[in-house]
């Protein structure tokens, strides 16, 4: 098995991670702006989808919505954490009966027929993670799908700023007084981290020419019994449209989540987002701008498509 696959599946499978996950939107603004652009994709492209294949879903943030719209969802994870936060949260909302949870992993989608279900969905970066398998798992959602996919994947230009901003997280945190432990140590951190930063030109040029987020370091950590985070892949857009059209999908739109909100200042975010009225009319225009494809590559760290078959 490669190094990427095993790393994942340890980080993914720690204990606490379908918990955590299933409250980011409470804790980090990019992730507010990121949910709401994607999950408006997905309302807006259901004409015809009775069945979907949700890759990589986590703790159910698309599966549940899809379920709730009436559609049947295979809801498909490496992690069994993150399956049960899932679980718990469907038969909160009433949709148990809607998906079918498979543990699994988006390498080995093999057991699955052509075109068995009406929409492949995999967002917020599940496809990275399969480094180096990452264009024949995309060959293999095409596969399975019938009518459309839906795919987030992390973007290259999107990230490599983020090599220049030890603090990057911090820039989106809701509330600094959250009891969160990492907005807790985020918070804690700040100078440290500023103070202790140099801008590593060879380090930024290599992601850059390569697209690959972590390596070496993290396989060391995996072999010392660690949980490091996953190796991931990063792609251009042309390099993504180019996989996908090369696995027969049309009509390929792109789009950015996250790409206006990354341009505005903490303090101004936070009282958009506390205002609900204001709230409400700057998703509608984060949506509208991240739409345009000229800054798809810019998203907050997920570069998404959409296309037909
Ligand atoms: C950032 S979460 C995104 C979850 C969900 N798609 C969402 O947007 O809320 C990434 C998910 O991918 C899953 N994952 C990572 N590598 C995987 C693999 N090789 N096969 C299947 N699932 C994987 C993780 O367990 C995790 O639940």
């Amino acid at each position: 098995m490669d190094y990427s696959r095993k790393i994942s599946e340890r980080q993914w499978n720690l204990p606490d991670k379908g918990e955590l996950e299933s409250h980011r939107e409470e804790t980090y603004m990019d992730d507010i702006i990121q949910k709401d652009h994607i999950q408006r994709k997905i309302l807006e492209h259901l004409d015809g989808i009775q069945t979907v294949f949700d890759g990589g879903a986590g703790s159910g943030r698309f599966s549940i919505l899809l379920a709730k719209q009436g559609c049947h969802v295979t809801h498909f994870d490496i992690s069994q954490p993150m399956i049960d936060k899932a679980k718990e949260l469907a038969e909160a909302e009433g949709v148990l009966d809607r998906i079918t949870f498979v543990k699994g992993a988006l390498e080995e989608l093999h057991g699955y027929n052509d075109r068995s279900f009406d929409l492949v969905i995999s967002f917020d970066a599940p496809i990275s993670y399969t480094y180096p398998n990452q264009n024949h798992v995309i060959g293999e959602l095409v596969r399975i799908a019938r009518k459309r996919v839906m795919f987030s994947v992390s973007s290259r230009l999107g990230s490599l700023p983020y090599l220049c901003n030890p603090v990057q997280k911090t820039q989106f945190i809701l509330n600094e007084n959250s009891s969160d432990p990492f907005v807790q140590w985020c918070v804690a951190n700040r100078s440290n981290m500023i103070q202790s930063f140099r801008f590593d030109k060879q380090h930024t040029e290599q992601v850059m020419a390569d697209g690959l987020l972590g390596g070496q370091q993290e396989i060391e950590e995996y072999e010392a019994g660690h949980a490091p985070w996953c190796i991931t892949y990063t792609f251009m857009p042309d390099e993504l449209e180019r996989v996908l059209r090369g696995f027969g999908v049309k009509n390929i739109q792109l789009s950015g989540p996250g790409a206006y909100g990354r341009t505005i200042p903490r303090e101004i975010l936070a009282k958009l987002m506390s205002d609900p009225e204001q709230k409400k009319d700057f998703l509608d225009f984060c949506y509208q701008f991240d739409s345009n494809p000229y800054v798809c590559g810019m998203g907050k760290d997920n570069l998404m498509a959409i296309g037909d078959l």
